[in-house]
């Protein structure tokens, strides 16, 4: 596999003349002119190596590398520096950057440096790998990540959570409510070689105002009347792992500055106590507020949410993933049929495209809900509209309503009608019947079209696809419950 590299060069000529010089190696070479375009790919995708000159506008290089090192501890990073620089250069490599090239430098010296580097860095990966089997191989990893989607945007957030869990650095978990960003942090910590150590839940918005000092940094014996002995914070129960401050943004005010203080030095003073003690927890903060916004109004201390903010991750609203849907509603009826040992419902089709069509105000954890709501009043008859709660909210939100805008450029009309077969082939797990009624057309049209873009029917295994209108995973297309 050719390594990815990205090269970070200001002046055009010398980036053109480098990666030519990598892309003749062999190499995949991205390259962006500015230290901050770099963060914003970095973000993005996955790279093995970042080629950074020291001379950059705004941003530099070495406060680049400062970055990664921090956000990407993985990635090998290699300084490009004229003279005038080579000495601090040499700093940074004993602080731990890999390698750094003097200009000018010949194509066998960049290629030395490059192979290298990424030796080095595929010897350290394969040895944190190997220690990661064998943590999990103890047992002492818990139930990895059970984070269920398949869609672009929340595919984008578990790469994202996998490349970053590693560092300490502390991550911001932003999203509305129930869109699972306390599964994300989890996901951070289990991911993490702190996966054996502790990892200890707040929620920032339940303790009273009063106590949240003293819960979160411990107090000394005597520190108030009744102390009659010294109790640990939820900072020293975390040590070695984990620490998660859920709805970070209703901490109260006077605690703020607290928090920031113990994010730089990384010590903790009890209440009642005026000696510091070293703790060694990451931190992973949630909210489903607008905190740069608290920010601006002043409820929220600027410092401390770029303190927090190290690594953001934002969780998606479900409306936004809708093809995740069906897959959750799945992943539910699985869950909830076993836990409450009953048999798995089945749906009128008007009740599944109602669920299908339904905005989810209340993401993920609405959707997990009304499974377990179904599941319970499941009878022999199958489930329909009016078992759904009284506030489900009004119909459709999509569809005939008007949903659809056409691009002011216009479309591909083929490549669009091929799309939404196979998404409707998709989300019925390839029951045509089905399919044929979500697209408002009957069998027939569906099966000549489905011929006439020559759609592979539903991927064989997950639930095979079907020869007739009274076939599918599902029974009889009228009651068809199409998670079967
Ligand atoms: N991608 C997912 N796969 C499986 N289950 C999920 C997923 N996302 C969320 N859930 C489930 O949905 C419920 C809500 O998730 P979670 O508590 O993490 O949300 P939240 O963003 O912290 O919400 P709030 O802001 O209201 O606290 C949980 O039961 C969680 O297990
Ligand atoms: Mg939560």
């Amino acid at each position: 596999m050719n390594a990815r590299l990205l090269l970070v060069e200001d002046e055009r000529a010398q980036r053109e003349l480098v990666a030519a010089l990598l892309r003749g190696a062999g190499y995949a070479v991205t390259d962006v002119s500015s230290a901050e375009e770099a963060i914003r790919r970095l973000e993005r995708e996955d790279f093995e190596l970042v080629l950074s000159d020291w001379r950059l506008p705004v941003m530099d290089g070495e406060q680049l590398y400062r970055e990664v090192r921090q956000r990407f501890p993985r990635l090998g990073f290699v300084l490009i520096t004229a003279y005038g620089t080579i000495a601090r250069a040499v700093a940074a490599v004993r602080a731990g950057a890999d390698d750094y090239l003097a200009k000018p430098f010949e194509r066998d010296e960049l290629l030395l440096s490059v192979e290298r580097t990424l030796r080095a860095r595929r010897l350290l990966d394969e040895n944190r790998r190997l220690e990661a089997a064998l943590v999990e191989a103890r047992g002492e990893r818990e139930r990895l990540v059970d984070l269920v989607g398949r869609s672009a945007a929340i595919q984008r957030v578990f790469r994202h959570v996998t490349r970053v869990a590693d560092s300490s650095a502390t991550v911001l978990v932003t999203g509305e409510s129930g869109t699972g960003k306390e599964l994300v942090a989890r996901a951070v910590h289990t991911l993490s070689l702190r996966a054996a150590r502790p990892f200890v839940a707040v929620n920032c918005a339940a303790i009273p105002e009063g106590l949240a000092e003293s819960e979160l940094f411990g107090s000394e014996r005597g520190a108030y009347s009744g102390a009659d002995r010294r109790r640990p914070g939820r900072f020293e129960a975390a040590e070695g792992g984990t620490l998660f401050l859920d709805e970070v943004g209703e901490l109260p005010a006077a605690v703020q500055p607290k928090l920031l203080r113990v994010l730089q030095e990384k010590c903790i003073v009890p209440v009642g106590g005026d000696t510091e003690r070293a703790v060694d927890v990451r931190i992973v903060a949630a909210t489903n507020r607008d905190l740069l916004a608290d920010v601006a109004r002043g409820r929220f201390r600027e410092d401390l949410y770029y303190r927090l903010c190290v690594i953001p991750v934002h969780m998606p609203a479900l409306r936004e993933r809708r093809e995740d849907v069906p897959l959750l509603l799945e992943h539910f009826l699985a869950a909830a049929c076993k836990r409450l040992g009953r048999p798995r419902p089945r749906f009128t089709s008007a009740l599944t495209r109602r669920i299908l069509d339904h905005a989810w105000p209340g993401n993920v954890r609405e959707l997990s809900n009304l499974v377990e709501r179904l599941v319970l009043l499941a009878t022999d008859a199958p489930l329909d509209l009016d078992d759904l709660p009284k506030d489900f909210g009004p119909e459709g939100t999509r569809g005939h309503s008007g949903a659809f805008r056409l691009d002011p450029g216009g479309i591909d009309w083929e490549a669009h009608e091929r799309d939404a077969l196979e998404q409707a082939l998709e989300l019925t797990r390839g029951n045509r019947a089905q399919a044929a009624k979500l697209l408002g057309m009957n069998y027939k049209a569906l099966l000549y079209r489905i011929e006439k873009h020559g759609v592979r029917p539903w991927p064989a295994g997950l639930g095979a696809s079907s020869n007739g209108p009274n076939e599918g995973p599902a029974g009889s297309p009228e009651t068809g419950t199409i998670f079967p």
